[in-house]
């Protein structure tokens, strides 16, 4: 019994013992208490370690795997929104029509704008509208010289009608920035051409204007101006009679010379010096003259013929040495006015506004004798320098400089026949004229810095 129990005991030792190793077998891959796990691996250190390992993981695969495949997500989505194709694969056909329908009205809506209107610039900030003309009233209009200081006016008025203006010029005295308001235009077009060859066109009517008008610019090259006014004008005459077109040519009051009859009438015959300096001009225009009436007489051209006076106004050239730039340049800039002699010549000077009204209803008028085309206001030149000075506010001095070879002493249009026969006569005020014109070139001035007035040497090249 004893022994029994004794047994009992050591077989409970021994199952408690062979518990207790079993437990221990156990031990790493069971599951244990908190508690355990704490003894095992040093308590709560353990938890809080594990914890931090999570966050890491997490963190990891957060900022490896779900933030690019985010971006890669949106990006795909921004692609899809901006190709031709929808998510689902089909093209996106309707809102890329929508965006050029929308591009194709504005541009529409520009052209009409555009074609209706002059764009400002700085030359002519003042917006021209042109009205749209039906296609038997709208004429095919060309302006030789067009680029210059009278033709960009006159192109200026005709686009304004709503013709179709077509301006051959080759720049020898003409300026870009004259007719740049207008280079946008549908009904306009520029053709850089010399009138001294000929050209094939189709025209109604022919405003022949081509030619150095100034005294330094004309005598810079003397054979030049000739072959303008004789092998220009022939070609034009050509032009005209092939197409049979209309033909009006800008002649000059320098036709009628240094004259002794005063006022000049249309019917004076002249006082011109063949071989002086200003000869090729005054016989170019005389001879283009003659040329217009053996067209008309033998070809039966329908021509025009203007004698035009002293003009000025804006878009004059800052250097053709004119009375009336020269002054200005001079004034504003307070540097010498300079006049020839003793100043005591005279000269009529009429706004450009008003030359252009008389040339538009030469053309458009039955008379197809020569007109002249100037005001009769007269003056002597030593007083119109002052009357610069003044209205520039210039503290300039008046230098007399030696007298000009063939220089005019009087020069005031007779303009009976253009009342008659075309109700033309100047309205605007000498005054009036000038104040818009030393506002240009006042701008002129603003923009270019200083102009170099023009003298007497200015029309030879220098070496
Ligand atoms: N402005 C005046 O006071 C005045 C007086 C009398 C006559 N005119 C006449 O009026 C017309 C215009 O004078 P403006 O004052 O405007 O002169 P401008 O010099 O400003 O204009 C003349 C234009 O003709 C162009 N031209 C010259 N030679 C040419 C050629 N061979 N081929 C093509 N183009 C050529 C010039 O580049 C310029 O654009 C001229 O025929 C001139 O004789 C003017």
């Amino acid at each position: 019994m004893e022994r029994r129990k004794n047994r009992r005991k050591n077989g409970d030792e021994e199952d408690a013992s062979s518990v207790d190793s079993i437990r221990i077998i156990r031990s790493p891959s069971s599951p244990m208490s908190p508690e355990k796990k704490g003894k095992a691996y040093g308590g709560s250190n353990f938890f809080l370690a594990s914890k931090g390992a999570m966050l890491l993981v997490v963190g990891i695969m957060i900022g490896y795997v779900a933030v690019p495949m985010a971006l890669v997500e949106l990006n795909v989505k921004d692609i899809h929104n901006r190709s031709s194709y929808g998510n689902d694969g089909a093209p996106r056909m309707r809102s890329l029509q929508s965006d050029e329908d929308s591009i194709q009205t504005r541009v529409a809506e520009d052209q009409k704008l555009l074609s209706t209107q002059s764009l400002p610039t700085i030359t002519s900030p003042q917006i021209m509208h042109t009205p749209i003309l039906s296609d038997h009233r709208r004429k095919k209009i060309v302006v030789t010289g067009g680029a210059g200081f009278v033709g960009s006016h006159l192109v200026d008025k005709l686009m304004m009608e709503g013709h179709e203006v077509t301006v051959l010029d080759n720049f020898f005295t003409g300026q870009k920035k004259n007719i740049a308001h207008w280079l946008q235009h549908p009904n306009f077009s520029l053709v850089v051409h010399d009138v001294t060859e000929p050209i094939q066109l189709e025209v109604q009517e022919i405003y022949h204007l081509a030619c150095p008008a100034s005294p330094p610019h004309y005598q810079f090259n003397p054979v030049k101006t000739i072959k303008t006014s004789t092998m220009g004008t022939l070609n034009m005459l050509g032009l005209a009679k092939r197409v049979g077109a209309k033909i009006l040519l800008t002649s000059t009051s320098e036709i009628y010379g240094d004259p002794q009859v005063h006022p000049q009438k249309e019917d004076y015959w002249g006082n011109v010096n063949t071989v002086g300096p200003r000869s090729c001009y005054d016989e170019g225009k005389r001879v283009a003259e003659t040329m217009m009436y053996s067209y008309k007489n033998q070809n039966h051209v329908d021509i025009r013929v203007a004698r035009i006076f002293n003009t000025f106004g804006p878009r004059m050239h800052p250097n053709d040495g004119r009375v009336v730039s020269n002054f200005i340049i001079q004034s504003l800039q307070n540097k010498p006015i300079t006049i020839y002699g003793e100043g005591e010549q005279t000269r009529s000077f009429q706004f450009v506004d008003d030359l252009v009204n008389g040339l538009h209803a030469l053309m458009n008028g039955p008379y197809d004798g020569p007109v002249n085309l100037g005001n009769p206001d007269e003056y002597l030149v030593r007083d119109f320098a002052v009357l610069i000075k003044k209205l520039t506010n210039s503290a300039s001095e008046i230098q007399k400089l030696e007298q000009t070879k063939d220089d005019p002493s009087r020069r005031k249009p007779d303009i009976s026949l253009a009342k008659e026969k075309l109700g033309w006569s100047p309205k605007v005020k000498v005054e009036d004229g000038l104040q818009k014109t030393i506002a240009y070139f006042q701008g002129v001035l603003d923009q270019a810095g200083e102009i170099i007035p023009t003298g007497p040497g200015a029309s030879k090249p220098q070496n």
